[in-house]
């Protein structure tokens, strides 16, 4: 393998803010900077005390030294306060999801992706943070020929919630590209992250869940959409590249690891499970794209930054998370 270019830095941030962070991604990154020794902040609406889901996500984190959670929404709370002293900010907290993005919840997705996005962008300048990061999407590319996907592509957005990302990428880099603004911006766009404690709306968990408990599989289409499967651990490797790295700035993608369709997919779950999974096809669901691909180029580029983990290897890591959270919940039951 070649060496990373000889600018690279690998010092993680003294103290930074983690929006999101009872979340998928922003959870694994928390846990992961207070390990290399950072002083984490993490915000979220979601309530550990009181929400199943954050408090299962934030449990490798409560209670360290290093970490401290805040339960504000960003939406109504004093942002400044939070902020004191931070070297960098990532900005993860969102509505995500493609397909609930249609019909009225798409509020909820302008108000968290992009008014808490504006106030938080707005807040960073104000108090002089050096480094906002913040979680944009392969979605903005829209639909493609299959090809590779470069940052400098014109996004087509194919959903509300990918117009949402767009909108929420382009505030934060208007905001930095003004002359007088101290905080420079690195937008990372994600392309379906995967992993331990994955969402479970998601297409894997769903996957392997049904692996492991023979339940059903619903398919919306016929299965041969492709997606640039990105590991968790990776994609929270090159969030903190992105905060560390002085010369970064403008959009990266975050991909480029694993391109396998949802029937990959099923096959690597029925292989790791030793079981058939019951898959029940239904229409393809509106926004959806057929396929997501990153040229993972710039990522290298800038951030020093290469997927490590293959989708198999990805996969079965996650199912052995799963299982020992069913065998956990079956023994608090
Ligand atoms: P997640 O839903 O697990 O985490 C998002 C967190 O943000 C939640 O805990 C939620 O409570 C919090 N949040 C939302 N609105 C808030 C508000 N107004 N104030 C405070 N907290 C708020 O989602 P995730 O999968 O971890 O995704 C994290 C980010 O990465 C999102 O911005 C998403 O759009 C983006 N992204 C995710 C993926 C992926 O594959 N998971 C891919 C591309 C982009
Ligand atoms: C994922 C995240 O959910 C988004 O938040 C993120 O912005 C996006 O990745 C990204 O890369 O930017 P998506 O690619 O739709 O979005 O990932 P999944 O939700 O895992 O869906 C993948 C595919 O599986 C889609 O074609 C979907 O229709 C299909 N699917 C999903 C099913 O067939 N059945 C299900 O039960 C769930």
């Amino acid at each position: 393998m070649s060496q990373h270019p000889s600018h690279l830095t690998t010092a993680v941030p003294r103290r930074a803010v983690v929006t999101g962070a009872a979340g998928f991604i922003g959870s694994h990154l928390a846990h992961a900077l207070v390990q290399a020794g950072t002083v984490v902040v993490g915000v979220d609406r979601r309530d550990p005390t009181t929400d199943p889901t954050a408090a299962a996500n934030l449990a490798v984190v409560r209670g360290l030294p290093g970490y401290m959670h805040v339960t504000a929404d960003l939406l109504s709370c004093a942002i400044e306060p939070l902020l004191i002293d931070a070297n960098a900010v990532f900005h993860l907290a969102g509505i995500p999801g493609v397909r609930p993005s249609w019909g009225p919840k798409f509020s909820e997705y302008v108000a968290s992706n992009v008014l808490a996005t504006h106030r938080i962008m707005d807040a960073v300048a104000r108090m002089g943070t050096p480094r906002l990061v913040v979680a944009s999407s392969s979605s903005v590319y829209g639909s493609t020929d299959g090809g590779a996907s470069v940052e400098t592509d014109r996004p087509q957005p194919a959903s509300p919630y990918a117009v949402t990302k767009l909108a929420e990428e382009q505030l934060c880099l208007a905001h930095s590209a003004q002359a007088h603004c101290p905080t420079s911006v690195v937008a990372l766009r994600y392309f379906t992250v995967y992993g331990p404690r994955q969402r479970p709306d998601m297409f894997t968990h769903r996957a392997l869940t049904a692996a492991l408990t023979g339940q059903p599989l619903r398919l919306y289409g016929d299965g041969h959409q492709r997606r640039d499967f990105t590991y968790i651990d990776d994609a929270v490797a090159a969030t903190i590249a992105a905060a560390t790295i002085p010369t970064a700035s403008g959009v990266i993608n975050v991909g480029g690891g694993s391109s396998a369709s949802l029937l990959e997919v099923i096959n690597i779950a029925n292989s790791l499970a030793g079981r058939e999974i019951q898959v029940h096809q239904e229409r393809p669901r509106s926004g959806d794209v057929l396929t997501t691909r990153a040229n993972p180029g710039r990522a290298y580029e800038v951030l020093g930054w290469q997927p490590q983990v293959d989708l198999h290897n990805g996969m079965r890591a996650q199912m052995q998370a799963l299982t020992a959270e069913s065998a956990a919940f079956g023994r608090a039951a």
